[in-house]
């Protein structure tokens, strides 16, 4: 067998979508893209699809324009939504950016077509450009107001048959209680799908948790701010809450 079938083998988990939130890429700034932070984003997946993983990305928009706070200031909704979807697909550019900085192939794939600076969302020809080791950004969320893009993840998660969703935080896990504010807090290692919506622990929109129970994809939330933390929760090593039925 061959060193590269030997990494492979180790991996957990082989085909994941990456969720990462808008306010992640903002690094130390307060607002917007904050370039280096991306590319220590663009370093850990690069470091991941060496061992073998395929890896496909959903960014959200809140560093730019959060469609909920559009509608809490009077703006129609779907109206807002539209301008967070945007949002998503300017994170989704600096992030294929940063990526192609480092070497690392990408196309970037709309849930709302723009087709002068991406390719529409088409499922299958997606699953091939993952198959051909390129990474894929999925932008615009479901392409549809009224969704968030921990649901835009869900279904593209479901879409691409991923064996799991990977959600990076600030955190290394799901905790009992806020573990800044509470040093008694312990993180979960495992919980079910059913802890999560019952208990409200609002790890992702209720919405998303339901179609990857639908779906038994499993939920690994971990921190992406410790570097080789995506390589080490795909091999099994580091820290995290796996969602699973289970
Ligand atoms: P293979 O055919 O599998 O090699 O994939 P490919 O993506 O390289 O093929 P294609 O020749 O279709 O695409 C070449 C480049 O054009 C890639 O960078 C694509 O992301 C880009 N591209 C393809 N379709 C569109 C589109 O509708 N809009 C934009 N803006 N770019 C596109």
């Amino acid at each position: 067998m061959s060193e590269d079938n030997d990494e492979v083998s180790d991996l957990r988990f082989k085909r994941v979508l990456l969720k990462i939130s808008g306010e992640a890429l903002m690094g130390t700034s307060e607002y917007g893209i904050h370039m280096p932070t991306c590319l220590k984003f663009a370093e850990e997946i690069a470091a991941a699809r060496e061992l073998g993983a395929e890896i496909c990305l959903v960014i959200g928009g809140g560093n730019i324009f959060r469609g909920l706070a559009g509608a809490a200031n009077g703006m129609e909704r779907s109206q807002a939504d539209s301008m967070g979807m945007m949002a998503t697909i300017m994170n989704a550019l600096a992030m294929q950016s940063a990526l192609e900085t480092i070497g690392v192939q990408t196309r970037v794939q709309s849930g709302i077509r723009m087709d002068e600076i991406c390719e529409p969302f088409i499922r299958r020809r997606a699953i091939r450009h993952m198959e051909k080791g390129r990474v894929v950004i999925f932008a615009a969320g479901t392409g549809n107001p009224y969704f968030t893009t921990d649901t835009g993840a869900a279904l593209r998660a479901a879409e691409m048959h991923c064996d799991a969703m990977m959600k990076g935080t600030q955190v290394d896990g799901v905790y009992s209680a806020d573990p800044k504010s509470n040093p008694d807090a312990v993180r979960y290692d495992t919980l079910t799908y059913q802890d999560v919506l019952a208990r409200d622990l609002r790890v992702m929109d209720a919405s998303a948790v339901s179609l990857m129970r639908d779906t038994n994809i499993p939920i690994v939330v971990f921190s992406l701010h410790n570097k080789g933390a995506l390589q080490d929760v795909l091999t099994g090593k580091g820290p995290s809450t796996i969602i699973s039925g289970k």
